[in-house]
């Protein structure tokens, strides 16, 4: 089944929003922000819950999906959750300029940046419920047994690439830094 992998995803995204909402404890407790750690909690939902997870729901289901005919509800939930994805890339974006200023010394950015964490952490469990619950399990009825083998298929081969183009994307970046020092 290819909902399996995105299933079994499901699971580390809420344990890494379970992190993140914990952190949420003391910043308010400390009033300061541990940069690194929101480093990292971007780095997690970029790379695995936006790139890893979410491309192979849009990539790989989504689009699949997209050659079915859909009953009304299907279609309308399908859309929906690639909108979602799209707001959380959005609230992903302001979190990384938040963490920017708080880095910079403006003091203020804090309140964003709890602002940024409350809201994806109360986004992403609604999410996933809906993904699990009502969209994932209906919409196998779709595909034949051969397609979705074949959507397996394709789905550890797309996450075979992930590493190389993260690193890839590493070097390319730390290039362009380098070569604007010069
Ligand atoms: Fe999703
Ligand atoms: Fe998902």
């Amino acid at each position: 089944m290819p909902i399996a992998p995105l299933m079994i995803e499901h699971r580390l995204i809420e344990r890494m929003l379970d992190v993140m909402k914990e952190e949420l404890v003391f910043i308010g407790e400390e009033k300061k922000v541990d940069p690194e750690f929101i480093s990292t909690a971007v780095d997690f939902i970029r790379t695995y819950a936006d790139r890893c997870h979410h491309g192979k729901e849009e990539d790989i289901l989504f689009r699949d999906l997209g050659g079915k005919k859909l009953t009304e509800e299907h279609k309308r939930t399908m859309e929906e959750l690639a909108e979602e994805h799209r707001w959380g890339r959005k609230i992903t974006g302001r979190l990384v300029e938040a963490n920017t200023r708080y880095v910079q010394g403006n003091q203020e950015a804090l309140f964003a940046i709890v602002d940024c964490i409350k809201s994806l952490s109360e986004f992403y469990p609604k999410h996933i419920e809906k993904e699990d619950k009502h969209f994932f399990i209906p919409c196998m009825d779709y595909f034949t047994d051969a397609e979705k083998d074949t959507m397996l298929k394709e789905e550890w081969e797309f996450d075979k690439s992930l590493i190389h183009e993260k690193y890839r994307n590493m070097v390319i970046a730390a290039e362009k830094i380098l070569t604007a020092k010069k």
